[in-house]
């Protein structure tokens, strides 16, 4: 009954984990959740107001396929102001969520067997959407430090790819590709008549000195091959309002407005007004939400790194730690052996009641992600629970 092609599909391993955790909770087990991929805090209030103003004003009817275009002028303004690009909101459309727009345009860029490189760890979803459009994902590890690597990324360019696809600040390593790398991928996009999907939904959450750069904004000659994707899911807390973008080629939007149209057709109309109010009346908001995450990422840094058999990358941005924890593989405590990053997770879930997504999620199955998009209350108390549940270990 099940089609091929859905056959071949993974579910996500992250939302899977969330609903575990949910069923351990309603059986009255006290997990703490370092697994989710969202910031903790409510989205700021004049965008709550901002949406409940529009339904009562009857801004809740379909609107244009693309986005209203007070919203896509809104969004022209900030890539040009943040990120130094400019686009006309004819080619900017606006989709629930970046993951729908992520998922189109993989839809309108690949033809059958066009190859994708995708540099790893990467986001669980990737992979499973460019299967989905019947292109073939080729994984590319970064660095042992989470770099970018170039080269490898030029090794794997064949004569059926297509697509580099960029995601910076990372998920799930935390890493911030320096404008260095990016100038080269852009390079490499033009010497190989490749077209880049850049994924910047965690630009806004920057901790350290490396500064993030838009690959679009490098010329006109890369603008023409990139779409750049974003959301306010993360730097708004808003990712159940569901609300993204893609900015790129007029023809590629309205590859991705047709795909659209039969599809969701549009956002969310009150959504996409409360949007508006985001990108120009919330600044304070989202310096607030990063200034307690830095804080956290330090906190939770320091304490990682000392867990033995954990070697944890120092992360830059978005909201996550991602150790490498082989040193733990082989240890055992009882009759329990950790003989991977997924018995190690699934270790910590029942004996310390800490949920953590392993790696093999992201394509990197050494490794365990840990988010710290949680009280510090929490961070302090998952983490005393963590150091007696890995001293357990031998
Ligand atoms: C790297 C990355 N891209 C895209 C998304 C999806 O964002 P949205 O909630 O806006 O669909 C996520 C969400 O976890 C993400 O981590």
């Amino acid at each position: 009954m099940i089609s091929d092609r859905i056959k071949r599909m993974s579910p996500s391993q992250t939302l899977e984990l969330n609903a575990k955790v949910a069923e351990l909770r309603t059986e009255g087990k006290s997990i703490i959740a370092l697994n989710t991929g969202e910031p903790d805090f409510n989205t700021p209030p004049p965008v709550i107001e901002a949406a409940h103003r529009a339904m009562l004003e009857g801004k809740t009817k379909y609107t244009p396929t693309p986005g209203i275009l007070p919203l896509r002028e809104a969004i022209a303004r900030k890539l040009l102001k943040d990120n130094g690009i400019e686009y006309d909101p004819s080619e900017i459309i606006v989709s629930t969520g970046a993951k729908f727009a992520l998922s189109n345009a993989f839809q309108v860029l690949c033809n059958p067997g066009d190859e994708v490189i995708i540099p790893t760890p990467c986001w669980v979803s990737y992979v499973e959407m460019v299967k989905l459009a019947g292109g073939l994902p080729v994984l590319v590890p970064v660095a042992h430090d989470n770099r970018l690597d170039v080269d490898a990324v030029e090794r794997a360019i064949m004569p059926k790819t297509r697509i580099i696809l960029i995601n910076s600040p990372n998920n799930p390593t935390g890493a911030v590709y320096t404008e260095i790398s990016m100038r080269r991928v852009a390079e490499l996009a033009i010497k190989h008549d490749l077209f880049i999907i850049t994924d910047e939904v965690y630009e806004k959450l920057i901790y350290g000195t490396t500064p993030h750069v838009s690959i679009a904004s490098f010329s006109p000659e890369v603008w023409a091959r990139t779409l750049t994707v974003n959301a306010f899911s993360k730097a708004y807390a808003m990712t159940g309002w569901r609300i993204g973008y893609a900015a790129g080629p007029k023809e590629i939007i309205k590859g991705i407005s047709a795909v659209q149209g039969h599809t969701t057709s549009n956002s969310t109309s009150f959504v996409q007004w409360a949007a508006i109010t985001a990108l120009e009346e919330c600044d304070e908001h989202v310096e607030f939400m990063r200034k307690v995450f830095e804080e956290r990422r330090n906190y939770m840094f320091e304490r990682v790194s000392k867990l033995p058999g954990f070697n944890c990358p120092f992360p830059e941005g978005a909201f996550y730690l991602f150790p490498d924890v082989s040193g733990t593989f082989g240890k055992r405590v009882g009759d329990r052996v950790i003989s991977d990053a997924p018995a190690l997770a699934d270790y910590l879930l029942d004996e310390a009641g800490v949920a953590l997504v392993p790696g093999n999620a992201f394509e990197a199955p050494t490794a365990i992600r840990l988010t710290y998009s949680n009280s510090m209350e929490n961070l302090i108390a998952a983490m005393d629970r963590i150091e007696v549940a890995i001293a357990k270990l031998s």
